[in-house]
C-alpha cells in the first residue's frame, strides 16, 4: 500500500497544497485578496413579489429567489381545493414545506398539510393536487419538465424561466420588478430590476 510517508514531496502537497501555490506563482499581494472570512447571513424578503397565475389550473405563484449561479429557486405555490399543477418530472431534488391547507401527489396515497416537508427527489414524476386552500414554499434544484399524459414534454421550467414570467406578469401589470436574481443585501432593500 502507498503512504505519503514514502514520499516527502507528495505528503507535502496533500497538506499544504495552497503552500505549493504561493511559492510557485503567487506572491503575498495577491494572497491578500483571497476570502477567507464567512458571508454574513443572507437576507432574502419573502413577501416582496407579486404573486401571478401559475399554469392553467388555479395555482399563482410567488418567486422568491431565483440563482443563476446554482440554479437553484424558491418559490411559493397557493390556490384553492381543486387548483392542480400538470404532471411534472424533476431533474434536481425539491424540498417542500406546507405553510396551511392540504395539497398531495395523485401517484401518491399521503396528503401533505400544515407543517409537512416533502422530499421529491431528482428523476421523480408526480401530479400536484390542492385538496384544501393550500400554501407551499418550495426550494427546486434545476428544472421541472411539463409532461403531457403520454410522457412528451410540454414545457421546461427553472430559474430562468420562472423568472421571465415573473417579470412578464409585472410588465403587463405595471409593477415594477424586483431582481429576484440578485436578494443578497445587508438591509431590507432588494434591488429593482432594470
Ligand atoms: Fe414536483
Amino acid at each position: 500500500m502507498f503512504h505519503t510517508q514514502d514520499c516527502p514531496e507528495l505528503s507535502f502537497h496533500f497538506y499544504f497544497p495552497h503552500r505549493i501555490v504561493d511559492s510557485a506563482s503567487r506572491n503575498s499581494t495577491e494572497e491578500a485578496h483571497v476570502q477567507t472570512t464567512a458571508y454574513d447571513a443572507l437576507y432574502i424578503p419573502a413577501n416582496d413579489t407579486a404573486w401571478f397565475p401559475y399554469g392553467p389550473n388555479g395555482c399563482e405563484a410567488q418567486l422568491i429567489n431565483a440563482d443563476p449561479t446554482t440554479g437553484q429557486w424558491i418559490a411559493k405555490l397557493r390556490g384553492p381545493a381543486g387548483a392542480s399543477l400538470g404532471i411534472h418530472r424533476h431533474y434536481g431534488s425539491v424540498i417542500g414545506f406546507t405553510l396551511y391547507g392540504a395539497w398531495r401527489y395523485l401517484e401518491h396515497d399521503w396528503v401533505s398539510r400544515k407543517g409537512d416537508v416533502v422530499q421529491e427527489t431528482p428523476g421523480s414524476v408526480h401530479t400536484l393536487v390542492i385538496t384544501e386552500d393550500a400554501e407551499m414554499l418550495f426550494i427546486i434544484e434545476g428544472a421541472l419538465e411539463f409532461l403531457d399524459n403520454e410522457g412528451h414534454t410540454l414545457a421546461l421550467e427553472d430559474w430562468r424561466s420562472a423568472t421571465d414570467k415573473y417579470r412578464d406578469f409585472c410588465a403587463s401589470h405595471g409593477v415594477k420588478p424586483i431582481d429576484v436574481t440578485r436578494p443578497r443585501v445587508v438591509s431590507h432593500q432588494r434591488i429593482a430590476a432594470e
